[in-house]
């Protein structure tokens, strides 16, 4: 069973994550999404929400799990039995990045291959960030985030 973890901030998860998401569940036969638990990222929603948000977007999808994570992506994808890690490039902005990341995981264990997904173009442009800043000047979030979340995202600006 090819099991691959798909890890990330998700504050709060976007439709380019979902996009992601919904593609590589049909690539691999489970997808472990990692949020990543760090609380030094001063992230807008707690771990134990982002995991919640995730699982309510995902529920369509029967091979995708969701846990949450602190430490290193290499031990929490071992831990998951997985032996992929997926990424998502927007821009060529994100790949410089993406290609540090994914050499410094490839020194820290020669097991895990991690795998790139384009986004899709009609998401290229939204970011978590992108998306709590248009929520802090109460703009509008359809078509960003999955509808299901978006009072929950406003709901931490009022
Ligand atoms: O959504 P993000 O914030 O770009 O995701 C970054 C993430 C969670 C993939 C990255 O910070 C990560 O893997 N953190 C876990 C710590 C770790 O393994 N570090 C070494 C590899 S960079």
């Amino acid at each position: 069973m090819r099991i691959a973890v798909y890890p990330g901030s998700f504050d709060p998860i976007t439709n380019g994550h979902l996009d992601v998401i919904e593609r590589a569940s049909r690539v691999y036969d489970k997808i472990v999404v990692g949020v990543l638990s760090n609380a030094s990222k001063k992230p807008l929603f707690t771990a134990e929400e982002r995991v919640d948000m995730i699982k309510r977007v995902t529920g369509h999808l029967d091979n995708v799990e969701v846990d949450s994570f602190t430490g290193l992506l290499v031990d929490f994808a071992a831990s998951k039995n997985a032996t992929v890690i997926i990424k998502g490039l927007r821009t060529v902005a994100d790949f410089e990045y993406e290609f540090q990341m994914a050499l410094l995981n490839k020194a820290l264990n020669p097991e895990f291959e991690t795998m790139f997904m384009m986004t899709n173009s009609k998401y290229s442009y939204i970011s978590s960030s992108m998306v709590k800043e248009l929520a802090g000047f109460k703009g509008d979030l359809t078509g960003l985030v999955p509808c299901e979340i978006i009072e929950a995202i406003k709901e931490k600006y009022k």
